[in-house]
């Protein structure tokens, strides 16, 4: 009797120190920062509070940092005297598989829908940003984005962005990776569109031996997306400065000759795609960089040979271009693509499969 007494008093303790000790951390090391709150909420509003967002309410129990508040994300820091935390990620993307449910019941409704809101640029926290999927996100992409100065992950892909690629990108010196794919973008790309010129050195990428200082280095890779759009015009010669992992544009209506921009022995690019578009440029005169590993440069106006360098890539498609002259050595055993080994390919596939 004494004994089921005893542990009865000990249960109720228990549960009066875990009722506590959980209100207690709720309310401090998970409270969010109340300009980050008003900042989203009034983005909710100016899209006109759609179901997708229903998560995010203003009441003050409600934070948006304790992961009540769907597509938010904050940082993990309670150092701040006041323990309020910052919103760091906001990632509003349907997935392929709520996109074909959606397809099904002929609706996307609930989605996020109209133009990107003034209010995002009180996030001045952020540091990832992904709206993806969203066929009802409409407008240029605002000035207000330049203003998220902690940027290092842009991705607005698979909406209905329009207008022209902003030169105001140009200002997010974080930024690593730009994904503007599959939109309605026109114009030519300007040439301040992306931070230029610190991100990679040479001489460090030649002089360290340390593994883990050179996978750092590649971390600051730009990794660039624009394919899908409707971009027009040459691409700028001020990106022979801007240090890239990864360039995609296919399928735009670029012109010109991207090589100076691109490509060199010396530049860190490991993946290009630049197919289906209408660049012209003499591929013989065109030192390919060390790291490339996939180079898809068909449906253009190239011209001359491949260089034999090409050789060491794993993924190389030059078909539909104005190339002539012979395969270099080493490429003809590996491709069953190819039509011929010699060839005046005005229009011919030339392409060779992953070896
Ligand atoms: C292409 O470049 C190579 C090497 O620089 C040069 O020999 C050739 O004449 C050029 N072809 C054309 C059509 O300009
Ligand atoms: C090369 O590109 C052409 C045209 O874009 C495409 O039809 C073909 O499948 C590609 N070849 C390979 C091996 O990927």
């Amino acid at each position: 009797m004494m004994r089921s007494m005893m542990l009865l008093l000990c249960l109720f303790v228990a549960v009066i120190a875990a009722s506590t000790s959980s209100s207690s951390s709720s309310s401090s090391s998970s409270s969010c920062h109340p300009d980050d709150k008003a900042a989203l909420l009034a983005m909710k509003a100016a899209w006109g509070d759609p179901k997708q967002l229903a998560s995010w309410t203003p009441d003050s129990s409600s934070c948006c940092c304790d992961g009540d508040w769907h597509h938010v994300e904050c940082d993990d820091s309670t150092s701040t005297t006041t323990g309020q935390r910052r919103v760091t990620s906001l990632s509003i993307v349907v997935s392929q598989q709520q996109d074909d449910a959606d397809d099904d019941s002929g609706s996307s409704g609930g989605l996020v829908a109209g133009a990107i809101p003034d209010a995002i640029a009180g996030l001045t926290h952020l540091e990832n940003l992904d709206l993806r999927r969203l066929p009802g996100l409409s407008g240029p992409i605002p000035p207000a984005i330049a203003k998220l100065s902690k940027l290092a992950f842009l991705s607005i892909s698979r909406t209905g962005i329009s207008g022209p690629v902003p030169s105001f990108l140009g200002d997010l010196t974080s930024l690593t990776e730009l994904d503007l794919s599959y939109n309605s973008l026109s114009g030519s790309i300007p040439p301040s569109s992306l931070p230029c010129c610190n991100l990679w050195s040479i001489d460090l990428r030649h002089n360290h031996d340390d593994d883990e200082e050179e996978e750092d280095e590649y971390n600051y890779l730009i990794d660039l997306r624009l394919s899908h759009n409707r971009l027009s015009g040459p691409i700028p010669a001020e990106w022979s400065t801007v240090s890239f992992g990864t360039v995609s544009l296919s399928r735009n209506a670029l012109t010109g000759d991207p090589s100076a921009a691109l490509l060199g022995r010396d530049r860190p690019l490991q993946m290009l795609d630049i197919s289906r578009n209408a660049f012209s440029f003499n591929l013989s005169a065109v030192e390919l960089p060390e790291d490339l590993g996939f180079m898809d440069l068909s449906h253009n106006a190239v011209y001359g040979a491949v260089p034999a360098q090409a050789a060491n890539l794993q993924y190389l498609n030059v078909s539909y271009n104005r190339l002539c002259g012979e395969l270099p050595a080493g490429m003809e055993t590996c491709s069953t693509q190819t039509a011929s080994r010699t060839t005046h390919a005005s229009a011919a596939p030339l392409s060779t499969p992953v070896k």
